[in-house]
């Protein structure tokens, strides 16, 4: 790796697997990368099932993270759950931003504002999500949005920016098979760097991320590791994903 930063493998398992499978996919990661340390290695597994893997991948190299978080610590908000909750359960990470939640439960800038200074303040180290639609990106206005989507992310956010994983995911490449190219996602991942003015923020690449694209995208030095969802519920097809960032270092 060219850089100081440690490269990411993370998998996003969304609203997919039960209980029983959520344990046994933990416990078949844990015996198969659970002493993986480059590249760091975590899992975000539906609300529920948190507990349960966090016991299975306790005392391994694997982290783990939840996909979403409310801004605030406590109160009455049925249904939601805080930073400081998931921290008790032994998460690490949180998602921020994720483009489903912006789109399809409309969530905006400054929610997402929010959600990042509530992740920050509760110890956890936020992934947030930027990413441009198709229309956007046919329109050119791909840097324009996601300059617009650090900006207001990290308004009020100091030292701790450095805290921060931003994750580039462009909309049309999220579940659809069509993931950027190299030189496509290379070329935000350089503006998000300058946007984001602090060289330790690490940009990961998700979108369509497969065990037969990975090669091409861990060997684009701008690419710090990858946000995954489809192909991280399997455990053969994300230790694929993991050893292409392993060959790289
Ligand atoms: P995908 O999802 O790998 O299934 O395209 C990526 C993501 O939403 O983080």
């Amino acid at each position: 790796m060219s850089t100081a930063r440690r490269a990411l493998v993370a998998g996003n398992w969304k609203m997919y697997k039960d209980r029983a499978a959520a344990k046994a996919t933990a416990l078949a990661l844990r015996e198969t990368l659970g002493s993986c340390e480059i590249p760091e290695v975590a899992v975000f597994p539906p609300f529920p099932f948190l507990a349960d893997v966090s016991e299975a991948l306790h005392g391994s190299a694997i982290s783990l993270g939840a996909q979403d978080l409310h801004p605030g610590k406590e109160g009455a908000f049925t249904g939601e759950v805080s930073g400081w909750m998931l921290r008790s359960v032994g998460c690490r990470w949180v998602i921020v931003g994720h483009s489903e939640r912006r789109h399809q439960l409309g969530e905006t800038d400054e929610v997402v504002a929010r959600k990042l200074r509530a992740a920050l303040e509760s110890g956890l180290d936020p992934i947030l999500c930027v990413g441009e639609t198709l229309q956007e990106r046919e329109r050119r206005d791909t840097e324009r949005v996601i300059e617009r989507q650090i900006e207001s992310a990290f308004h009020g956010v100091g030292t701790s920016r450095g805290q921060v994983t931003i994750a580039y995911e462009p909309v049309w490449a999220i579940g659809t098979g069509r993931n950027a190219t190299p030189e496509q996602a290379s070329e935000v991942h350089k503006r998000i760097r300058d946007w984001s003015e602090d060289a330790r923020v690490r940009v990961l690449y998700g979108g369509s991320v497969k065990p037969e694209n990975v090669g091409a995208l861990a060997k684009a030095p701008e690419i710090d590791g990858v946000l995954v969802g489809g192909a991280s519920l399997e455990v053969s097809s994300f230790a694929r994903l993991v050893a292409a960032f392993k060959s790289r270092d």
